[in-house]
C-alpha cells in the first residue's frame, strides 16, 4: 500500500544547492541600505521553510558556527540525507526538523532571518498564508524574511509551455517518464517551426531553458500540480494583510532600471507615484517572471532615500578588471571595467578608478571602506585621510559610484567577511566543507556561499588532497601518480623534465583558481 506521508519530494529528490541571495549577509546588507538595524550575521537565528535536504542551510551553518539554524520540511527522505550530512560534519548549530509548515508552533521563534525559497508558488493557498503568518509571527523586530515566487507578467510565457507539457504528460505517472515526455514535446515543438516568426524564437528559447534544467527541477517546478504565479502588487497586498512590508529585492540590481534609456527611466518615475507601483511597472518593462522579495514588520521605519554615505559601513569586493591593459587612474580619462556576465562600468574619477583596480587585484578579498580608500589614495600618491562621506565631496562621490556599481552588479557589499585565503600557501588548505562535499557529489560551496560544480576528476582529487599536510612537492607527486594511473601523462620525446614542469605550472594555475573561487582557507 502506498505510504500516505510520502511526498513527491521523497519520490524524486530536489536538487538543492546553496543560494547566496538567501544568505544572512545579503539580507543584512539590503536591510542596512534601507535603514534597518539587522542582527549581526555571526550571531543570528535563521529559519528556512521547505529546506529540502539542507543544501542551503548546511553550508551556512558550517560557515557561521556562532549562529543558529533551523530547517523545516515535510519530506522525510531529503531530510534524512541532510541529517546524515549534519552528523558527518559534526554541526551543532543546525536542526533539521520534519514537519508541515501548517503546523509550525507559535513558540518556534523569534528568528532574525526567515527563508522561504522556491516554495510560495508551489503550495496550496493555506500554506502560502501560513508562510507569511510565520514571517509575521516569528520574525524578530528587526528581522528580514526572504520569499521567492513566480511572478507575472513573465510567468504567462512560462505557463504557456507548462500547460502544453502538462497536457502531453497527463497519461504518465512515472516521474522519469513525465520528465522525458515533457522534454520530448518541447523539442518536437521547437524543431517543427519553419516560419521565422515570434513563436519559433520563443520555442527555441523555451527548449534551451528546459535542457538547462536539472531533471528534478523540471519535475517539481514546471510539472508540479500547483504552480501559481502572482503579480508583484498582489504579493505586496498579501504581505500587508499579514502586517508585513516590502523591504526590497534580495538582488539589489533587480531594483534598478539602468538597462533602459534615460527617457524610459523618466517615464517610469512619472508613471509610478509610489515605490510599489514603480516595482510593478519595472516587472512590466522587464517581463519579470521570478521575484526574490524581502519583507520586514510593517511598523519598522525604513529610510528608502538613497544614502551613499551608508556605504562606509560595508566591506567591498569586485571581480572587475580594467578593459585597458594600462589604465590611467591619475587623469580624468574615462576607464572602463568589466565584471561578471555583461556587467561593466566606466568612470573618470581617479579615486574610483584606483578603487576598482585594487578590488579586482585582491579579489576575492573584501576590503573595509577605510582600507579601500587608504589603498586607493596610496596608489594615486595622495597623502592624508579622506573626510567623512557626509561632508567631503570626494568621499561622497566615491560612495555614489560604489553604490551605483552595486546596482549594476559590478561591486559586492558585505556586512561580514568569511575566512578565506587570498594567496596560495606552501601547504594549501581547502575548506573542510568543500573537501567533504567533493566526496559526495559534483557540487562544492565556496566560502562566499556559492555553489560550484567541479566537473573534472582531477579537480576533485586535488580539492580532497588539500588538507594542509602536503607541500607542493607532495601534491605534485600525488598528481603525477594519478595522471600516470589514468594514462593521462603526455611526455613529448620522453622528456620527463619538461612534462613535469608543465604539470607543475598547471597545478599552480589550478591552485590559484581555487583561491580566487573562495575555496581555500589556508
Ligand atoms: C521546490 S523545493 C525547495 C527546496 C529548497 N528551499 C531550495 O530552494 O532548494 C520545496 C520544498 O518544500 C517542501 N514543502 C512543500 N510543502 C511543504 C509543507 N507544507 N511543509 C513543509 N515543507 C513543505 C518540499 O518537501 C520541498 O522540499
Amino acid at each position: 500500500m502506498a505510504d500516505p506521508t510520502r511526498t513527491t519530494y521523497d519520490e524524486v529528490l530536489y536538487p538543492s544547492h546553496t543560494h547566496s541571495q538567501t544568505h544572512p549577509d545579503r539580507l543584512a546588507t539590503i536591510a542596512t541600505l534601507f535603514g534597518m538595524r539587522p542582527a549581526p550575521v555571526d550571531g543570528c537565528r535563521v529559519l528556512e521553510l521547505g529546506c529540502g535536504n539542507g543544501g542551503n542551510l548546511i553550508p551556512m551553518a558550517f560557515g557561521l558556527p556562532t549562529s543558529e539554524f533551523v530547517g523545516i520540511d515535510l519530506a522525510a527522505r531529503p531530510l534524512a540525507q541532510g541529517q546524515a550530512a549534519v552528523e558527518a560534519l559534526g554541526l551543532k548549530n543546525l536542526s533539521l526538523r520534519q514537519g508541515n509548515i501548517l503546523e509550525v508552533s507559535a513558540d518556534a521563534g523569534p528568528f532574525d532571518y526567515i527563508i522561504a525559497h522556491w516554495i510560495y508558488s508551489w503550495v496550496p493557498p493555506a500554506v502560502r498564508e501560513k508562510i507569511l503568518a510565520i514571517c509575521r509571527g516569528h520574525l524578530a523586530p528587526q528581522g528580514v524574511a526572504f520569499v521567492s515566487y513566480n511572478a507575472y507578467p513573465g510567468s504567462h510565457l512560462r505557463d504557456m509551455v507548462r500547460q502544453m507539457m502538462l497536457f502531453h504528460v497527463r497519461g504518465f505517472s512515472d516521474p522519469q517518464e513525465r520528465v522525458n515526455q515533457a522534454v520530448a514535446l518541447t523539442k518536437f515543438l521547437a524543431e517543427s517551426q519553419t516560419n521565422p516568426d515570434v513563436y519559433r524564437q520563443f520555442m527555441k528559447d523555451a527548449l534551451e531553458e528546459i535542457l538547462e534544467h536539472e531533471e528534478g527541477h523540471l519535475f517539481h517546478d514546471e510539472l508540479a500540480e500547483i504552480n501559481a504565479p502572482i503579480y508583484f502588487h498582489q504579493f505586496y497586498q498579501h504581505a500587508r494583510r499579514h502586517d508585513l512590508q516590502y523591504l526590497g529585492e534580495a538582488d539589489y540590481f533587480e531594483m534598478q532600471n539602468h538597462q533602459f534609456t534615460p527617457e524610459v527611466c523618466q517615464a517610469l518615475e512619472q508613471l509610478s507615484n509610489s515605490r510599489i507601483a514603480r516595482e510593478q511597472y519595472l516587472d512590466f518593462l522587464k517581463c519579470r517572471r521570478f521575484r526574490q522579495s524581502l519583507l520586514c514588520h510593517a511598523e519598522v521605519p525604513l529610510d528608502l532615500t538613497s544614502k551613499p554615505e551608508l556605504l562606509t559601513r560595508f566591506q567591498f569586493s569586485s571581480v572587475a578588471r580594467p578593459v585597458s591593459q594600462a589604465p590611467d587612474i591619475h587623469s580624468a580619462t574615462i576607464e572602463q571595467f568589466q565584471g561578471k556576465k555583461a556587467a561593466s562600468m566606466e568612470t573618470d574619477f581617479p579615486l574610483a578608478k584606483a578603487a576598482m583596480l585594487i578590488l579586482g587585484e585582491v579579489w576575492p578579498q573584501a576590503l573595509q571602506f577605510s582600507e579601500l580608500v587608504a589603498r586607493s589614495r596610496a596608489r594615486l600618491g595622495v597623502r592624508g585621510p579622506l573626510g567623512e562621506a557626509k561632508d567631503d565631496p570626494e568621499a561622497r562621490a566615491l560612495c555614489e559610484i560604489l553604490l551605483k556599481s552595486y546596482g549594476t552588479g559590478m561591486v559586492e557589499l558585505h556586512t561580514h567577511a568569511p575566512p578565506y585565503a587570498t594567496q596560495v600557501s606552501q601547504r594549501p588548505v581547502a575548506s573542510p566543507l568543500a573537501r567533504w562535499q567533493v566526496q559526495q557529489g559534483d557540487f562544492v560551496t565556496s566560502q562566499f556561499h556559492i555553489s560550484i560544480k567541479v566537473e573534472d576528476e582531477i579537480g576533485r582529487y586535488l580539492l580532497s588532497w588539500l588538507d594542509g599536510t602536503l607541500d607542493r612537492k607532495g601534491i605534485m607527486n600525488k598528481l603525477w601518480r594519478l595522471l600516470e594511473s589514468k594514462n593521462a601523462l603526455v611526455i613529448p620525446d620522453g622528456d620527463e623534465t619538461t612534462a613535469r614542469r608543465e604539470v607543475e605550472q598547471q597545478l599552480e594555475r589550478n591552485l590559484w583558481k581555487l583561491a580566487r573561487l573562495g575555496l581555500l582557507v589556508g
